[in-house]
């Protein structure tokens, strides 16, 4: 029998690049081997993002590149957001596709690949109620220091831009003993940092009698021995509450960051995204971090050009910003998508319009953090390191904070760092990362 190969390429974001380390896992679990290239691939699968309408595009773009491809054998499949949004509609936009399947139907992967395997060309995985996350043991991780843990999938909120809902489903936590099961075997397979993920963390619940909170699992995640940095991502303003903040004050291990998407500074505009709060309620929180004993970076996503969005809800946003003074911020024009309640809204924004909007707007952010990376010049960071830079010379490390620190060390070329941590003093400051130099010895 000749060898079951596979090639998969993931966009979008990180419950994404987490689903495909599952499907990985669990490819590898029945019989598949993972190759680099799709051309040296017997399945080719892309995991896809339906968040803009650019990303949707770009798995149509892949498929149409490998058209010709499908008539020697190769098996396509698109799973994640666009196979969950577009269904069997796949099958007519690109023929030579034969498996569909959204997120929620990846526990029954082993079945629809046995169904491939025995000639079936239009399989697909595409209900929404399947009542659990998605808890493999096969996963297969990508980084040897940093994992992603899901806590919850899904999400119940209605933002009138947003397709999540449709295409990831209801919210489903998973049980806090499954968690820090996973959390606690990680940290004794040598992993000293977790990201817990989910669309919406905050509004974790723990489903079996001890009904943690969200706040709770966090802190008792940063307890387990071994590791040294938890993360979470994303929080909505809406459940985010104190209970949070304390944790992240009174654990250290808990990185000091919070990543809070506002998503617009015009509380008119909030309302009409059906965002769930104001911009008094979102500016509370960011006391809450502003007043905490830790230093707390805080970063966040901004929707421009929002049906109706004014120049003065507009202006408010650009306010907002300078008020808050992000570390780091995603701005993103505004964009249709397929069932969301925006659809109909009036007063579409132009294009051009978006474009000046979110220039002014990265404009202004690039002004803030080249100013609060400089304030850092002087300290000194411990970093978890990631890498380094051969041709600069130079090894890439994180800070809790989640800023990029490149540094030297004194030992160049000496024993590899990857994964250690160290202190790091921060001699300059970009905007988007920091450089530096280290001379003490690796903890
Ligand atoms: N158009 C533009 N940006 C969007 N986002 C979500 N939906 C849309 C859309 N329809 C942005 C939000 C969200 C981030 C992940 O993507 O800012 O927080
Ligand atoms: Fe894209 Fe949202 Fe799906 Fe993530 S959950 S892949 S951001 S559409």
């Amino acid at each position: 029998m000749t060898e079951k190969t596979f090639y998969i390429e993931t966009f979008g974001c990180q419950m994404n690049a987490h689903d495909s380390e599952k499907v990985v896992g669990t490819l590898v679990h029945s019989g598949y081997a993972q190759v680099e290239s799709p051309e040296a691939a017997g399945l080719v699968l892309y995991n896809t993002c339906s968040i803009r309408d650019k990303a949707e595009q770009k798995v149509f773009h892949r498929l149409d590149q490998f058209k010709r491809a499908a008539g020697k054998g190769k098996i396509f499949a698109v799973i994640g957001c666009v196979a969950q949004q577009e269904g069997e509609r796949i099958f007519e936009k690109a023929p030579h596709v034969s498996l569909v399947a959204g997120s929620a139907s990846y526990t029954k992967l082993p079945e629809m690949l046995v169904q491939l395997e025995a000639g079936n060309r239009r399989v697909t995985g595409l209900s929404l109620d399947s009542g659990e996350a998605f808890d493999t043991p096969f996963t297969r991780r990508d980084n040897p220091h940093r994992a992603y843990i899901t806590i919850i999938e899904g999400c119940d909120k209605s933002c009138a831009y947003c397709v999540v809902p449709f295409t990831r489903g209801p919210e489903r936590s998973r049980t806090s003993e499954s968690v820090m099961r996973e959390a606690a075997e990680l940290a004794g397979a040598g992993y000293t940092e977790v990201q817990l993920l989910g669309q919406n963390v905050n509004s974790y619940r723990d489903p079996s009698p001890a009904g943690w909170d969200f706040a709770t699992l966090l802190d008792r995640v940063g307890s387990i021995p071994g590791l040294r940095r938890v993360r979470f991502t994303t929080s909505h303003p809406r459940d985010f509450v104190k209970e949070i903040v304390e944790v992240i004050d009174e654990n250290p291990v808990l990185c000091n960051h919070v990543h809070l998407p506002v998503q617009s500074g015009s509380s008119s505009v909030l309302e009409r995204m059906q965002r769930l709060y104001t911009r008094g309620e979102y500016m509370r929180r960011i006391e809450w971090m502003k007043k905490a004993r830790r230093n707390i970076s805080i970063t966040s996503d901004i929707i421009v050009g929002f049906p109706g969005e004014t120049e003065a809800d507009f202006q408010a946003t650009l306010g907002l910003i300078e008020e808050v003074e992000y570390d780091s911020l995603f701005a993103f024009k505004y964009s249709q998508r397929p069932n969301t309640s925006a659809l109909d809204m009036e007063d579409k924004i132009l294009e051009e319009e978006k474009t000046r909007r979110i220039q002014i707007l990265l404009e202004k952010q690039r002004a803030i953090q080249i100013r609060r990376n400089s304030d850092l010049i002087g300290t000194v960071e411990e970093v978890h390191v990631e890498g380094r830079n051969d041709a600069l010379g130079q090894w890439i490390g994180r800070t809790s904070q989640n800023r990029t620190l490149n540094f030297t060390h004194r030992e160049a070329g000496g024993e590899p760092l990857t994964g250690k941590y160290l202190p790091v003093r921060v001699t300059r400051a970009g905007p988007n990362s920091l450089v530096g130099e280290s001379t003490m010895s690796v903890v």
